[in-house]
């Protein structure tokens, strides 16, 4: 059975055209859905592109009503039976409601070697911290942010004179291997980590 995946983005969403390209052909999935919070979204028009169903919950309307922007969220998601979810660059915090009805089926990409820096600007985070290496992981969501059980990490060296903008520029790349390596070991129920290179 062809399991369908269903892809937030909120931006330009070159990791949903990743995951989208990867599962053409013999793939235990293909793509049901992208849904981004931002009407502009570039990676709207990327899905249209690529002939994907798209929709936008706008969560501007809803104001601090996060409970009204996601059940707009759900039922948009329902109509179209997603398996599995994959959030791409989408940058809204999920509440653990929301988490909790596809919690074992939702999957994040974030731009860091998880455990460490979870939340945003992760890549100033590690250089600020002299670390040798930066990232990013894959992992289950779950309700507490950037903290499910990671699937899948892809390192490599900060050079000496990266920058935040830089280093994002030279990991991106490998979040488009990475992610698309995990959601086809996740999606044959495999939940080996992916580790790259
Ligand atoms: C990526 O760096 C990803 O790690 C983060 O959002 C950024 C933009 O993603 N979650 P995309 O180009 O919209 O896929």
């Amino acid at each position: 059975m062809t399991l369908r995946v269903a892809i937030l983005i909120s931006g330009g969403g070159s990791n949903m055209g990743a995951l989208v390209r990867s599962m053409e052909g013999e793939h235990p999935a293909r793509p049901c859905l992208v849904v981004s919070n931002v009407p502009l979204a570039g990676g709207l028009k990327k899905a249209e592109t690529l002939g994907i169903p798209t929709a936008c919950v706008d969560h501007r309307p809803f104001g601090a009503d996060r409970a009204g922007f996601e059940a707009a969220l759900q039922e948009i998601l329902e109509a179209h039976t997603p398996d599995i979810v994959c959030l791409a660059g989408f940058m809204r915090i999920l509440t653990p409601d929301f988490v909790a009805r596809w919690e074992g089926r939702m999957l994040n990409i974030h731009p860091s070697l998880l455990p460490k820096y979870r939340g945003l600007n992760t890549h100033a985070r590690a250089i600020a911290a002299g670390d040798a290496e930066a990232g990013c992981s894959v992992h289950m969501v779950t309700a507490a942010l950037d903290a499910g059980p990671v699937l899948g990490q892809a390192r490599l060296p900060i050079l000496p004179d990266d920058t935040p903008d830089t280093l994002a520029i030279r990991i991106l790349p490998f979040e488009h291997q990475l992610y698309p390596a995990v959601l086809r070991r996740f999606a044959i129920g495999d939940h080996t980590p992916v580790i790259l290179p």
